[in-house]
């Protein structure tokens, strides 16, 4: 299973040689790509399957809920099923199910917000673009960015830290921000192997590629009604604390 965190299409050609490769079916979680594009083809025609999320932090929500997109005629009829708790229609359950299907009332309102999804897609494009330019030139600070020619739907605006050249870790930075009056989060922080529902498995400390984001990623705030006004004054702030890295690691 592989994700489009932040929004950011996957490499898909090269998972998908890595799947074959394993014969193994390759599954997207397309919770934030409902929008984005990898080489000019929509997140959704990829993999065996892709599964979207509609729950109020997406950038198309439905209130909650979600999609599942594949061109498997037997998986779309399985999950439709399942879907209902199992029961093809005449009651005489098929398999164990679930009461998993969307409700009028919230399909309805993730319609309202599928009219206008490009657009708001492309604003949030803008807002980063206008981002990046006020932190540009800021020493170990990059952004989550789609590769030349995709397009990601910025459900998030996440920074990528490398501490030692900014000066700050995600979390000093997370502090000086909110002395700022900014709000930010570290989406995902803790990691599932640290969590406390998971920690009794002792994985903990078994998984350093998986710590290393976790705790070099920091996202600010990013809306599709934002204006460019807000976002820049987000970025020159990270642009103000920067240089004081030292003073703030330090006080
Ligand atoms: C990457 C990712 N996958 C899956 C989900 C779960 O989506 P849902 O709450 O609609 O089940 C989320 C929720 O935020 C997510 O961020």
């Amino acid at each position: 299973m592989a994700t489009h965190v932040y929004g950011t299409p996957c490499q898909t050609e090269r998972l998908q040689e890595v799947a074959d490769a394993a014969g193994v079916p390759l599954v997207y979680d397309s919770a934030h790509g409902f929008g984005s594009r990898r080489w000019g083809v929509p997140i959704g025609n990829f993999g065996y399957a892709e599964v979207f999320s509609m729950s109020p932090t997406k950038v198309a929500v439905a209130g909650e809920g979600g999609l599942v997109a594949t061109r498997d005629a037997g998986l779309a009829r399985r999950l439709r099923t399942a879907r209902d708790y199992g029961n093809p229609g005449d009651y005489d359950t098929l398999f164990p199910g679930l009461n998993a299907r969307m409700s009028e009332l919230h399909a309805a309102v993730g319609l309202n917000w599928l009219a206008g999804l490009p657009e708001r897609v492309a604003h949030r494009g803008t807002l980063v673009a206008e981002f990046a330019a006020g932190t540009a030139g800021l020493p170990g600070l990059r952004l989550a960015l789609p590769e030349e020619g995709d397009v990601s739907t910025f459900k998030d605006l996440t920074l990528i830290l490398d501490a030692d050249a900014f000066g700050l870790t995600a979390l000093q930075l997370a502090d000086a921000l909110r002395a700022e009056g900014i709000d930010s989060r570290r989406y995902f922080h803790p990691p599932v192997q640290r969590q406390r529902a998971y920690a009794h498995l002792g994985q903990a400390g078994t998984l350093p590629l998986t710590d290393r984001p976790a705790d070099s990623v920091l996202t600010v705030p990013l809306w599709s009604h934002m204006n460019a006004p807000v976002v820049r004054r987000i970025a020159a702030a990270v642009a103000r604390i920067q240089p004081y890295a030292e003073r703030l690691r330090t006080a």
